[in-house]
């Protein structure tokens, strides 16, 4: 087999390159797919590991194990962690469920992050402080932390992370603060934060979009306005959806079973989404590179097309194509595209 090109050697001088790990990953339990992630990133997240639901499972209960293991893949492997994440509304552990009042939320979200970014103090790059508080109009999404804490929970979860891990980069991450309402939002968070005098770094748009539907011009404008405002901007979650989206908000809330429509490609994609989805990747790449003295990191979600998260949701049974290689690491032409320009 004919070797294939590096993405984190192609794009070394512009930015760094970034997957999500999962528990199989981590435990390397296939060398081939270690020694693949490790010749195509510098950079990863956690898919999983580090959320609140998996390392704070009880009030006084702490479960490290599998995240630690991230770290020490990430030193094995010259592969720089970023945390992810300390205060999110979705896979909370079930005991905060039982929380009504603000001491005790108080209590729960100080020790959390304490804890958690204290235990990898020196040893993550950077951690997503605070991910998704917003709503699409740019409000604050409901939540156990708005609902108790108030408004200024953010710049709080913010500046007890810097406290407990002084060394690390500390972003705001988020979905769709490419899109004018919602980043005029996440503008509002990022100077709250500073007029408080609170260190914040990084803004991560996530950047899960659509085939033929990647807003080019909404981002550009994004990153030209978050760097304005002296922050360092990322791609975090980076995957183009190919399967309709009338399919998606059909099914939702549904009986999750696979069926023809729920699975239109279930064999492989046809050459004509395969082409689009090349061309979208290969545009996102030469405006990541037109501004790459503002894009730091690029992070795909998920190594390859069999590892997505988009195979399972909105509904499960799907078989998605979102990524740059396919099931068995082999490039797509979308890969090819994008390390034309590196
Ligand atoms: C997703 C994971 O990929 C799934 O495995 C999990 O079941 C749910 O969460 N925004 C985020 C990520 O910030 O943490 C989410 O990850 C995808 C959307």
């Amino acid at each position: 087999a004919q070797k294939i090109p590096s993405l984190k050697d192609a794009f070394k001088k512009d930015f760094g390159i970034g997957t999500c790990l999962n528990v199989a990953q981590i435990e390397e339990r296939d060398p081939e797919m270690t020694a693949f992630i490790a010749s195509q990133f510098n950079m990863a997240t956690p898919e999983n590991v580090m959320k609140s639901a998996l390392v704070h499972p009880g009030w006084d209960t702490y479960t490290f194990e599998m995240a630690d293991k991230l770290v020490e893949f990430g030193k094995k492997h010259n592969i720089k962690i970023n945390g992810h994440t300390l205060v999110w509304h979705s896979q909370l552990p079930g005991f905060v469920r039982g929380i009504h009042s603000q001491d005790s939320l108080r209590t729960f979200f100080t020790d959390h992050i304490k804890t958690v970014a204290g235990r990898y103090k020196g040893k993550v790059f950077s951690w997503d402080v605070v991910n998704e508080a917003l709503n699409e109009d740019g409000t604050l999404r409901k939540s156990v932390f708005l609902n108790y804490l108030g408004d200024n929970y953010i710049t709080d979860a913010f500046r007890l992370a810097q406290e407990a891990s002084p060394g690390t980069e500390l972003y705001y991450n988020d979905y769709n603060n490419e899109q004018p309402a919602k980043r005029a939002g996440c503008i509002a968070i990022i100077k709250k934060i500073k007029d408080a005098g609170v260190r914040i770094d990084g803004v991560g748009i996530q950047g899960h979009w659509h085939v033929g539907k990647v807003p080019l011009a909404e981002i550009e404008e994004s990153i030209n306005q978050y760097a304005a405002l002296g922050l360092k901007v990322m791609f975090t979650e980076l995957d183009i959806e190919v399967l309709p989206r009338n399919f998606q908000g059909a099914d939702v809330g549904q009986r999750m079973t696979a069926n023809a429509t729920s699975n239109p490609y279930p064999d492989a994609l046809p050459d004509s989404v395969q082409t689009q989805l090349a061309a979208d990747y290969e545009a996102l790449f030469k405006l990541f590179l037109k501004h790459k003295d503002k894009v730091s990191r690029v992070t795909f979600w998920g190594v390859n097309d069999g590892d997505s998260w988009l195979n399972g949701w909105p509904v499960r049974g799907r078989t998605n194509y979102p990524l740059l290689f396919d099931r068995k690491n082999q490039p797509k032409p979308a890969f090819y595209k994008v390390i034309a320009l590196g």
